[in-house]
């Protein structure tokens, strides 16, 4: 297991001796990609909800299960599973999402794309099943399924078909918002067999003033004061949210010529989020 602050819950403690950045985590224009607008200087940092899926992650992996991360939007779900999947097992990893609802046949030819099998698909499913089953038992692999919200019945069976095959040699990690909690566990026969379930929340206060100021340079020398006014107004402890505000506060300085993030540029920031004058 990796180490952390785990305390005999699982929850990660904060040490104010150990910076919240993650370094090795942090693989610079690597995982530029995860960051909202791909934003420049922005690193990833170690909330504790990364941490803990860091540690799930690596039993998960040992373990050869299945994971279920969910939790609403925007709280840093594939990013902290993407940043710890490029540590635990960066070789292994095979990605796969949907945007609308998927049908098995949908699965079968993403995970063929992903798998980077080549030549023409297979038109018959049992086939189709056959050459992605061969594929999955040469070496051990972690399949990421994001967006598992979007999954039926049928999907969920036909990963559980997959996982269940002796042969084949994975782990698979569902990552969903919205109602992903809920869709697995409509269906018992795959929820059964989760392994580990972890739900991200909003970062609570103290958590925001220990971690943003790690996440951009523009929060290093800010008043904690401004960064908690931030976060009640618009932050709300979640990170695509502070991402955001981030993005807007950068260029504020720029556009105003300041230094540091005060409530006249904070002002700035809120005039472009709300949507609303006045
Ligand atoms: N630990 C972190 N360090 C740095 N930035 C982070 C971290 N977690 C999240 N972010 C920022 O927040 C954004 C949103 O995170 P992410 O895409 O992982 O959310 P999500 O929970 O998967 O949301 P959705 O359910 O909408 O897919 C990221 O693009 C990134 O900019
Ligand atoms: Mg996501």
């Amino acid at each position: 297991m990796t180490t952390t602050n785990a305390d005999v819950t699982g929850a990660v403690t904060a040490d104010a001796s150990v910076t919240p950045e993650v370094a090795h985590l942090d693989q610079g224009d690597a995982d530029r990609d995860d960051h909202y607008l791909r934003l420049a200087g922005a690193r990833v940092v170690a909330t504790d909800a990364l941490l803990r899926v860091r540690d799930n992650l690596a039993d998960v992996l040992a373990a050869k299960a299945m994971m279920c991360v969910h939790g609403d939007a925007g709280l840093g779900k594939t990013l902290s599973v993407n940043a710890s999947l490029r540590e635990l097992a960066p070789e292994t990893v095979c990605r796969v999402q949907f945007r609308a609802r998927p049908t098995p046949r949908d699965i079968r030819h993403e995970l063929f794309r992903a798998l980077d099998i080549g030549g023409e698909p297979p038109s018959k499913p049992i086939e189709f099943d056959g050459v992605l089953k061969d594929v999955l038992r040469q070496r051990f692999r972690v399949l990421v399924c994001d967006e598992a919200q979007w999954l039926s019945r049928e999907c969920f069976e036909y990963w559980r078909h997959l996982w269940d095959d002796r042969a084949t040699d994975i782990a698979i990690v569902f990552v969903g918002g919205g109602d992903c909690y809920q869709v697995l566990r409509r269906e018992p026969m795959l929820s059964s067999r989760v392994y580990v379930w972890q739900e991200f929340q909003r970062m609570p206060r103290e958590q925001v003033l220990r971690v943003i100021r790690a996440y951009h340079p523009i929060w290093k020398h800010t008043d904690p004061d401004v960064i908690a006014f931030a976060d009640t107004h618009a932050g709300h402890g979640n990170f695509r949210a502070w991402a955001k505000i981030t993005a807007h506060a950068a260029r504020a300085l720029t556009r105003l010529d300041r230094q540091v993030v005060d409530q006249e540029v904070l002002g700035w920031v809120f005039s472009k989020l709300s949507g609303r004058a006045g």
